[in-house]
């Protein structure tokens, strides 16, 4: 059975965070749909630069485009024996499209953590995070850096990161995005963290709800960082 997880919660929340940690001491494939769209303006995909307009605004895809690219990317091989999926679903329709693509897939239960942090927050995080120009990593919030650890890029803001935009983002995700929660909240694989606490604190707590949720007990396996850095998270 696979170990298949859903890291939901805010704009800043931390889910994109968690999502790679996690995914790389499991050995499971990370997908962030944020990420993809990102690839896809940079790759010049035609369908998603249409999109970029609305990402700029904080405003979200239509779920037609976005059911489309998780169906695609969930049903590959590498993801068929489990997966952390990290920005989706962000409305209930996403939701019910992921209920019927986990029924297709047949491979264990979905497991949903939701990462809570107060929007004050979520505002400061985001004024201050930068990300690489060329490879999209996180800097180090608590760090120094000038450049990327991973590849020597130019350190950015991302697009959607100014303020105005982060609010926009934030009031998309109360009207759209919470109803989601209340779609899962009654599953017995639905768990919550804080997600105010140190980045490590947050991972142990949510290391151990997942496993309780999951039921699988499953044993950690230390993976080299490639399989959770084919999608290496823009923070
Ligand atoms: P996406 O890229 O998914 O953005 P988001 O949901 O707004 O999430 P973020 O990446 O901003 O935050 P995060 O929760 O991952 O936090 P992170 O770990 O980076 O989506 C972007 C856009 O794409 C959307 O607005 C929409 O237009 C479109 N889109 C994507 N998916 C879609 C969908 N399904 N449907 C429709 N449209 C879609 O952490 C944030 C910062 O805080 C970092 O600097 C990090 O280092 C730091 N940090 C993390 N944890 C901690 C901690 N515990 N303490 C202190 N700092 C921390």
């Amino acid at each position: 059975m696979g170990l298949n997880v859903i890291m939901m919660g805010p704009p800043g929340a931390g889910k994109g965070t968690q999502a790679s940690r996690f995914a790389r001491e499991r050995g499971l494939v990370k997908i962030s749909t944020g990420d993809i769209l990102r690839e896809g303006v940079k790759d010049g995909n035609q369908e998603i630069l249409a999109a970029k307009a609305k990402m700029d605004r904080g405003e979200l895809v239509d779920d037609a485009t976005m059911i489309a690219i998780v169906r695609q990317r969930l049903l590959k091989a590498d993801a068929l024996n489990g997966f952390v999926l990290d920005g989706f679903p962000r409305t209930v329709s996403q939701a019910r499209a992921l209920d019927r693509i986990m029924e297709e897939r047949r491979n264990g239960p979905l497991v949903i953590v939701d990462v809570v942090v107060p929007d004050s927050e979520l505002v400061r995080r985001l004024a201050v995070r930068r990300i690489c120009s060329n490879c999209g990593t996180g800097a180090d919030p608590f760090g120094a850096q000038t450049t990327c650890k991973k590849c020597g890029g130019v350190l950015v803001q991302r697009d959607d990161d100014n303020r105005d935009v982060v609010l926009e983002r934030l009031k998309i995700y109360q009207k759209d995005t919470k109803p989601v929660l209340e779609f899962y909240r009654g599953r017995n694989t639905f768990r919550a963290v804080n997600g105010e606490q140190p980045p490590e604190v947050v991972a142990r707590e949510l290391d151990s709800m997942i496993d309780d949720a999951s039921g699988l007990g499953v044993k950690r396996t230390q993976h080299s960082d490639e399989s959770a850095d084919r999608n290496a998270p823009p923070a």
